[in-house]
């Protein structure tokens, strides 16, 4: 063969195998699956354990969650945590997200007493993971509020900064040494907009106007100043990285190129969460400022009911990330309301503040959960619009997952597609949109006590028999094939059936 034909030959391949996508993750990539205390661990009452605001919801208000389920005994993970573990060590994950329960450390929420067996349970759990080669991400608050801190008037009093900053630290002095992953709150979407729009979550208060707002500065005040504790008394010797998750809606546009009620509603609710830490100057989103103190003003308010933010604070709370959390369920497309249509309510069908109609495209597929649809392209595009907005952060995807109601038992083959498809999109976002995507966590372990839902809403890789005393944990087909992609560190292509995977 003539020289000049070789070098053509090797170059025509050279550029077919580069061609083809890649679907390794890059080395590193971190794996896991996610739980939190309230939803997995029940013994609500053992040892001096305190009530939680989600122990008073389910007890006094049933009729608002599902055939009036509680998390009392949930998957029972107090007592077979090693059960999670061994589970968590089979799948061979790098990372297993758990939150601590306040009440089980501080049972009054103050740190004036810390339960010995709260502190214990937790050792015992980071331990177990540490021994079998798997990261603990710990959350610091997954929604279980003490009552006590609830009645003086939760995370509406600016007092629970402090009330949360002093439990950060207790939590960070005890674990610190061992936990390298940390969150400081899970989603203050649905802290704060959901529950105060909805009474749907607990503590079960309603007041969109004002409520939802003064949570919505308190939340990120609290999680500053944990961050700061930990960047102050803690990083200098344990080198752990913190950050707050955010429960991410991807907005789309009704009409193509109609961006503007896409912007907006994404400032109000990604914005209203990541400008004062993830942006260079923090505070509020500018458009979002602007237009609460103008509404506000002309509703008769004295001053804006989205709580301005003083410089110190400002300064507080910017730049208060190691990376950016972010949980992905599902998507929108966002249009303003035509004259005398309603828009809203918010967080899930648009925002009346705003006047945005949000709604989903007949091809979206359905779940049980009636919030959810599915569009696995939003992820990207989140990813994206983060690093539009907030530059080139490390992102860790804290929580994906695909809700079920457990009639198809073991062979969750809907699951398996949903985890292929958006880990596709996680992999298109690194590779053509040079997104630093650093991790992915399932949502989640096992089946557990889905807030409102109860158990009618499952999410487990791992199904669990909540007739069973032992609560018992038994592998699906999605476990099966999430194994397989950590095991090769790679998107596994379906094979239709899903029989031959
Ligand atoms: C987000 C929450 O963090 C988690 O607690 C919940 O179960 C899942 N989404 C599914 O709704």
């Amino acid at each position: 063969m003539a020289q000049s034909t070789l070098f053509l030959v090797i170059s025509i391949a050279t550029i077919v195998v580069s061609a083809e996508p890649t679907l390794k993750f890059p080395p590193g990539f971190k794996f896991g699956a996610a739980t939190s205390a309230y939803q997995i661990e029940g013994a609500w009452n053992v040892s001096d354990k305190g009530e939680s605001i989600w122990d008073r919801f389910t007890h006094t208000l049933p009729d608002r969650v599902y055939n009036g389920h509680t998390g009392d005994i949930a998957c029972d993970s107090y007592n077979q945590w090693k059960k999670d573990v061994q589970i968590a060590a089979e799948l061979g994950l790098h990372h297993y997200r758990f939150s601590i329960s306040w009440t089980r450390l501080l049972p009054s929420g103050t740190p004036n007493h810390i339960c010995e067996d709260g502190i214990k349970y937790y050792n015992d759990l980071i331990d177990g993971l540490l021994e079998k080669g798997i990261e603990p991400m710990v959350t610091i608050y997954h929604w279980d509020l003490p009552q006590r801190l609830q009645d003086l008037g939760g995370w509406c009093n600016p007092l629970i900064t402090d009330w949360f900053a002093d439990f950060a630290r207790i939590v960070f002095s005890i674990y610190a040494d061992r936990v390298k992953w940390w969150i400081t709150i899970n989603e203050p979407l649905i802290i704060c907009d959901f529950p105060f729009n909805t009474g749907q979550m607990a503590p079960g208060i309603i007041d969109p106007q004002i409520g939802s707002y003064l949570c919505t500065k308190h939340t990120l005040l609290a999680h500053a100043k944990a961050w700061r504790i930990y960047d102050e008394e803690f990083r200098p010797k344990f080198h752990g990285k913190v950050s707050i998750a955010n429960q991410l809606l991807a907005y789309e546009e009704t009409s193509p190129g109609d961006r503007e009620p896409v912007e907006l509603i994404s400032q109000l609710s990604t914005g209203i969460y990541s400008h004062a830490i993830y942006s260079k100057e923090g505070g509020w989103p500018p458009i979002i400022e602007k237009l609460f103190a103008e509404k506000s003003k002309t509703k008769g308010y004295p001053r804006s009911r989205l709580p301005e933010f003083t410089k110190e604070e400002i300064e507080l709370v910017r730049g208060t990330y190691d990376y950016y959390a972010l949980n992905y369920y599902t998507a929108r497309v966002v249009r303003f309301a035509r004259p005398g249509e309603e828009a809203g309510p918010w967080p899930v069908f648009g925002s009346p503040e705003l006047n945005i109609v949000a709604n989903v495209l007949p091809e979206w597929k359905t779940t049980v959960a009636d919030i959810f649809f599915i569009y696995p392209p939003g992820l990207r595009h989140l990813l994206s619009w983060l690093k539009k907005n907030y530059g080139d952060i490390q992102m860790f995807i804290t929580e994906n997952g695909y809700p079920s109601n457990g009639d198809e038992k073991l062979d969750d083959v809907e699951r398996v597609q949903f985890t292929h498809d958006h880990l596709e999109q996680v992999l298109l976002s690194i590779n053509e949109d040079d997104v630093d995507v650093i991790g992915y966590t399932a949502w989640s372990l096992i089946d557990n006590f889905e807030w409102p839902e109860g158990y009618r809403v499952k999410f487990g890789l791992y199904e669990v028999n909540f007739e069973d005393p032992e609560r018992t944990r038994t592998k699906r087909k999605s476990a099966e094939y999430y194994q397989r992609v950590i095991e090769q560190h790679a998107l596994i292509p379906i094979k239709q059936p899903y029989d031959e995977l």
